[in-house]
């Protein structure tokens, strides 16, 4: 009797095992896309001729309001870098151009995003940028890091006090 209630203070106080603890945060959590099948930007997921193509787009539909640097800076890597690829994605179909939103086709939307990625000195592959913000949940935005450090990350778009305040 006493060694059955031992028994089973030992199993309350085991720990169970950790079923949660490969779970990601909320922020790369997908319905349709497991994180271990999540592809990264780093290893070719576009290829040169969508590149190509998207920079056609650009040159057409987003140069008026934009630079290419708008796309590489640090804020913008703090906005979209560790994000799915869909998530920019839909962004574009969204908002952009933002004289027109969704004036262009997925597959231009999807050729844009690849001249993105090539502006970010991510490599090409043998195969296309999927079409469409369900594919593109499979890939993670992902940039290398710059030369001597970790990739520009700022707690926000706010002002930055390289001084302690006076
Ligand atoms: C009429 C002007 C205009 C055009 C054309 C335009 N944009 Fe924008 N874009 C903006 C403005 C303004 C913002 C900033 C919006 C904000 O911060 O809410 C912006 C923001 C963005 C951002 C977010 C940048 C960041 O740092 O996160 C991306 C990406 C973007 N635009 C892509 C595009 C693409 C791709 C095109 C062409 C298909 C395009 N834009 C066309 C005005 C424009």
């Amino acid at each position: 009797m006493k060694y059955a209630l031992l028994l089973a203070i030992v199993a309350l106080a085991a720990p169970t095992p950790r079923l949660d603890a490969q779970i990601p945060p909320d922020s790369v959590r997908t319905d349709s896309a497991r994180t271990d099948s999540l592809r990264s930007t780093l290893l070719g997921v576009y290829t040169e001729e969508q590149a190509a193509k998207g920079k056609d787009l650009y040159l057409g539909h987003c140069q008026s309001c934009h630079t290419a640097a708008d796309f590489t800076s640090n804020d913008f890597k703090a906005n979209w870098v560790g994000k799915l690829v869909a998530e920019f994605f839909t962004y574009l179909v969204e908002n952009m151009p933002e004289s027109e939103p969704g004036a262009l086709s997925q597959e231009q939307y999807t050729q844009v995003t690849a001249y993105v990625l090539q502006l970010n000195a991510l490599p090409v592959g043998p195969a296309p940028l999927p079409i469409g913000a369900d594919s593109l949940k499979a890939i993670k935005f992902e940039v290398a890091p710059a030369p001597g450090g970790a990739v520009a990350m700022r707690p926000g778009r706010g002002f930055f006090h390289p001084h302690p305040r006076r």
